[in-house]
């Protein structure tokens, strides 16, 4: 007899057949979002050291796509709508589009941020792909480019 499939076990599998990642599931207060990383090249477990989306590159356009998805999503109730700080967090455009921006960046988003035993920032790459994360990046520097 055919098992009876559950409402949880059929949406888990129709994110999967989407691609959407299902690493992010919830923990403590964050209700991380997942991201559709589909047409971005994969890159593996271990951080590269610079963003690899960045232009000129076949990516780029995408990058962008998904990377402003993806912070609004996932960081912009801290870092302010369209990278626009409100004062809660840092202004993420001010992050310069080269390696220095892309190393702070990348600390960031792996250890996040603890003062006197109180989070800040969560470890977003906790809940977040690298892809999604360096797509972030990408868009964060458009955005710096737009500033100017
Ligand atoms: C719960 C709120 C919160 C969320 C969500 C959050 N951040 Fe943050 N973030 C902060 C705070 C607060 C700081 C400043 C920490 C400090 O200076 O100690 C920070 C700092 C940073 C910095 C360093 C900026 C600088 O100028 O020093 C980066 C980069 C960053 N966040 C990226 C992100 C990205 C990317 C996301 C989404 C994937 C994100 N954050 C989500 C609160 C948040």
């Amino acid at each position: 007899m055919a098992k009876q499939l559950t409402i949880p076990a059929l949406a888990l599998s129709a994110l999967m057949a989407t691609g959407i990642s299902t690493q992010v599931l919830a923990h403590g207060d964050v209700t991380p979002q997942g991201v559709n990383t589909e047409g971005l090249t994969p890159l593996g477990e271990e951080w590269v050291d610079t963003n690899p989306y960045r232009k000129p590159n076949d990516d780029f356009e995408r990058a962008v796509e998904v990377g402003s998805s993806a912070y609004n999503q996932n960081c912009a109730r801290c870092h302010g709508l369209e990278a626009i700080s409100g004062g809660i967090a840092p202004d993420l455009r001010l992050l310069a589009p080269d390696f220095d921006g892309d190393e702070w960046y990348k600390y960031r988003v792996i250890n996040g941020a603890v003062r006197d035993g109180k989070v800040y920032m969560p470890k977003m790459a906790d809940y977040l792909s690298q892809e999604a994360l360096w797509a972030i990046k990408t868009y964060l520097d458009v955005r710096h480019d737009e500033m100017e």
